[in-house]
């Protein structure tokens, strides 16, 4: 897809992060964007901030853990903007711990919003790009989503998901709807709220300071470390819109990460144990 301008994107946790970004991107190469985040209020404030800039932005609230909701924002582009051309998959949550200790509401909470979310996009979209001339899915997983690092099991599945999905979906679209172009997303760090994740989980109430064992406070700390050095939001988004237009699949935002992924393959190729590689060896 090399043109943009006056065409329609969705885009599901738009409120923040990738998402706002992915957003901010499409609205300046002319498109028009609806808009679809959980949290009320940032993605209204999204949409006044877009729509300021002189941006044609039309907001969804919903929860992609739910079918009905993602409907509603397929709805939303063909009704209010009469088609569909760019569909970007990528509202998210981060949840872990020990595989055998993290509680399954968290498991199922992880893997209803980054994996179902996922799916709920492509049974929403797909079809709509496709009786819109074509178009372009964007799924945003995660270099997670290539490796298994200890302590992130429902966020590591969840996204490995969403990447061998995809790559089914390049190869089936390729057959039946070449019209219809597909990339994975799979960043690194990037500077977002993605370590805030809960304040999106429903039902949820922050823990009491001494209630968090040490070691989960270090491991928080180290990764909102990581989290505030990470990629600009902004870069990540250029790199998407250089695939989309490039017809390119995998989009991998930080080179220090492939190690660990060639490490993964080489290990299981070569029949040795998994073992623990950090980004940049
Ligand atoms: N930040 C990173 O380092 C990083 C790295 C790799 C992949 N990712 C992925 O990028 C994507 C975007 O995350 P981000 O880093 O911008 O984080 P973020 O928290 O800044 O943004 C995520 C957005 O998704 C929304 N959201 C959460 N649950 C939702 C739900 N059930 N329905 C609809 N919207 C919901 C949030 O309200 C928020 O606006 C996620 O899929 C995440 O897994 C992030």
């Amino acid at each position: 897809m090399d043109e943009f301008d006056g065409k329609v994107a969705v885009v599901t946790g738009a409120a923040s992060g990738i998402g706002r970004a992915l957003s901010d991107a499409f609205a300046g190469l002319g498109m028009r964007v609806v808009l679809a985040d959980i949290e009320a209020g940032p993605l209204e404030a999204t949409a006044q901030e877009l729509r300021a800039a002189g941006a044609d932005v039309f907001a969804v609230t919903a929860d992609v853990s739910r079918f009905q909701d993602v409907e509603r924002i397929g709805e939303a582009a063909m009704d209010v903007f009469g088609g569909l051309h760019v569909a970007c998959n990528n509202a998210g949550v981060a949840g872990g711990g020990l595989a055998w200790e993290v509680d399954l509401e968290t498991w199922n909470w992880v893997l209803g919003v980054n994996l179902m979310g996922v799916v709920h996009g492509l049974h929403a979209f797909t079809p709509r790009i496709i009786a819109s001339g074509g178009g372009h899915i964007v799924n945003t997983a995660s270099m997670a989503g290539l490796t298994s690092t200890p302590g992130m099991s429902p966020y590591n599945a969840s996204k490995h998901a969403v990447v061998t999905i995809s790559e089914s979906m390049a190869l089936e679209l390729a057959m039946t709807h070449p019209e219809v172009g597909i990339s994975i997303l799979c960043p690194g760090w990037v500077r977002t709220r993605i370590n805030e994740s809960e304040r999106n989980r429903p039902g949820w109430t922050p823990p009491a300071e001494e209630t968090e064992a040490g070691a989960l406070n270090q491991m928080r700390q180290m990764v909102d470390n990581l989290i505030a050095e990470g990629l600009q939001p902004a870069v990540v988004a250029n790199l998407v819109v250089e695939a989309i237009r490039e017809q390119r699949f995998y989009v991998l935002t930080h080179p220090e990460w492939q190690g660990m992924v060639r490490d993964r393959v080489d290990r299981m190729l070569s029949g040795e144990n998994p073992g623990l590689v950090l980004p940049g060896n």
